[in-house]
């Protein structure tokens, strides 16, 4: 079977001859394997599909402005723009931040003072009214929510941004689209060549043989995977709420749709795309259809085409899976460095929240050495917390592992967090309860779940003081992990849980609105001034980490953190081996001061370190090293 291959551009689609030959060059560096992916999917006869492509190729690249072509030449420069420990990202919905689109705009000293360089603006483009799960169930992607601006704002907004080297973040919901989607509204006007954009069965034949071996994402509020559909005559495939469509993506026109839509919104400035939900993509029978081998194929096929156009763009995969499945999404084997350049650390923001409770890092160490490396190339995005629950990603091996069984540390971590376990210093709520598994995911914000709301109502010096430290632990880890940090909004004040969410019809059935606050900026203008705040504590700790990070060559993200073998189990030590000297870092996970052997500090670093977080220098020959409660050190080798 000869290589596939695209016809020949015509000269009209591309006029100027300099672009014409940049466009070429990167057709020939990336165009096999775009066909190469497609062909793996969709079968070796492409039909039409490479012609069909190559004309949305060339005509986004014709209009992709000037600026970003610019910006495009300096990210070719500097491929890893993305892994530096400059980088470090915020995440907000536009509304509950600032108001409006315009009104993000006017917020971007504050941005830039927290040393923000990637910011994640939470689903803004046009969703369906109404119910909406928090804006991803989108009914038009070539428009903004009316309330927030227009695409003009957008792209205004993205140059503002730029501007101060800061990239725009949107997520893109590929898994679905809203029952009121124009594809969704002309399927069920019975054209044909929508319904085959989604997954309608007549009957429950298929569904229920489907169902067999399908999870469920919400249990609670959303049960099954299939909705019927009266407008469509028959059963759609809604793994999400019933009001969210998945999309067929068996269907060469479904992707083609995509990379058009990708590009539109790249030539408006988003820089990065948060693949929504994109372990989902694929069905297939008999299995839970996630993290399925077409997922790669499909993401890497949709990579090398914003290279051909957007090389500066760069994509974030949001899978909730396990370890083992979530190293796929930076690219294994032969995907290495082609599929998404930057994917959640999910199991780490788990580790962080059982540690915090068991007072126990060993598990946390299990469940790290169980990863393996991640392609050079490629970033995690390390978190506290985001706006979804907490599930207790565990694995049954990792526990096992470390001592414990997987169910019952699961079963205490929800108990621990919705405040029912003796003793749980956390304020949480159960978010989507199931009884088949006995599942209890958690929603709340850092802050009520690291014991500050709790420790407020009491008004305990001593408790409100831990709060703050673990508040400042959990930061001190995922700004010294090695990704990019992304900070959720409101964290940096230490937001509490906004019961109100209940008062609102549309979101009272969702509890995950209690850790969606809105920013109060009241508290923003005074942190600086009230440095003994629990805020102001908070705030002044991250500011001076976040400030630390940024002078640290050995964050650099394709240097990986490995745990060391602890002497003391409240006590996680990470190493990167980086070419500028070994940093080792300590987080005592407990309020009670650990005296640690030096031994393993000392076989790592050497007789002397310096730590980065103090400044201050420590002898390691000395037997013994005194940490206090929720204590972090960054230490980096002298010399
Ligand atoms: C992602 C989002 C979540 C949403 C789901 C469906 O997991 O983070 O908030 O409910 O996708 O789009």
């Amino acid at each position: 079977m000869p290589a596939p291959s695209f016809p020949p551009l015509s000269p009209a689609a591309l006029p100027d001859e300099r672009d014409a030959q940049t466009f070429e060059l990167r057709l020939e560096r990336y165009g096999p394997d775009l066909l190469e992916s497609l062909r793996a999917v969709y079968g070796n006869d492409l039909g039409d599909l490479p012609a069909r492509l190559l004309e949305v190729l060339a005509r986004n690249f014709r209009e992709r402005p000037a600026d970003l072509r610019r910006l495009d030449e300096a990210r070719l420069l500097r491929p890893d723009w993305l892994q530096g420990p400059e980088m470090v990202g915020y995440v907000a919905y536009a509304d509950r931040f600032a108001g409006t689109l315009a009104g993000v705009g006017e917020r971007l000293d504050y941005l830039e003072g927290l040393g923000i360089r990637y910011l994640h603006l939470m689903p803004l483009l046009r969703p369906r009214e109404g119910e909406n799960d928090g804006g991803y169930a989108v009914a038009d992607y070539r428009a903004v929510r009316p309330d927030l601006g227009t695409m003009d704002d957008l792209a205004e907004l993205a140059r503002g941004l730029r501007g101060r080297g800061i990239s725009l973040v949107l997520d893109l919901v590929l898994n679905h689209v809203a029952r009121e989607h124009e594809w969704a509204e002309r399927a069920r006007a019975g054209e044909e060549k929508y319904r085959a954009y989604f997954h309608i069965s007549p009957d429950r034949t298929l569904p229920d043989l489907y169902e067999r071996t399908l999870p469920e994402v919400f249990p609670d509020f959303a049960p099954g995977n299939f909705s019927y559909d009266e407008g469509a005559g028959g059963w759609v495939w809604t793994t999400f709420n019933a009001y969210q469509w998945d999309l067929n993506w068996g269907n060469p026109d479904v992707f083609l749709e995509f990379v058009d839509l990708i590009l539109f919104l790249a030539n408006r400035g988003v820089e990065v795309f948060r693949l929504d939900a994109i372990a989902f993509l694929w069905k297939r029978l008999g299995t839970d259809c996630q993290n399925q081998p077409e997922v790669h194929l499909l993401t890497r096929a949709l990579r090398a085409a914003a290279r051909v156009v957007a090389p500066a763009v760069a994509f974030k995969a949001e899978a909730i899976v396990s370890p083992r499945e979530l190293l796929g999404y930076l690219g294994r084997g032969a995907h290495a460095g082609r599929v998404s350049d930057m994917a959640y650390h999910n199991s780490l923001m788990v580790q962080l929240w059982s540690s915090l409770a068991s007072r126990d890092t060993r598990l946390f160490a299990e469940a790290l050495w169980a990863f393996s490396p991640k392609p050079t190339s490629t970033t995690w995005g390390v978190y506290v917390r985001c706006h979804d629950d907490i599930g207790w990603a565990i694995a049954d091996e990792d526990a096992a592992r470390a001592g414990l069984s997987g169910a019952a540390h699961r079963h205490f971590l929800s108990d621990f967090y919705s405040g029912e376990f003796p003793g749980s210093f956390a304020r949480g709520l159960v978010f989507q309860h199931n009884p088949q598994t006995g599942d209890r995911r958690i929603s709340g914000t850092a802050a009520s779940l690291a014991g500050l709301e709790a420790a407020l109502e009491v008004g305990d010096a001593g408790r409100i003081d831990d709060a703050v430290r673990r508040l400042l632990l959990l930061h001190a880890v995922i700004l010294g992990f090695g990704g990019v940090p992304l900070l959720y909004m409101g964290d940096e004040l230490a937001l509490l849980n906004d019961y109100e969410f209940a008062d609102v019809p549309e979101h009272a059935a969702d509890n995950r609105w209690v850790h969606r606050p809105r920013m109060d900026w009241d508290l923003a203008g005074r942190v600086s001034s009230e440095p003994h705040t629990p805020a102001g504590r908070v705030n002044a700790g991250l500011r001076h980490l976040l400030r630390v990070r940024r002078g640290l060559p050995h964050l650099h993200a394709s240097v990986e953190s490995w745990p060391l073998p602890s002497p003391d189990g409240r006590v996680l030590l990470l190493r990167r081996d980086h070419p500028l000297g070994v940093m080792v870092q300590v987080y005592n996970f407990s309020e009670q001061e650990v005296v640690l052997p030096a031994y393993e500090l000392r076989g790592a670093l050497g007789a002397e370190a310096v730590d980065a977080l103090t400044g201050s220098r420590l002898h390691l020959e000395r037997p013994t090293l005194r940490l206090e409660g929720y204590r972090a050190l960054w230490l980096t080798q002298i010399g």
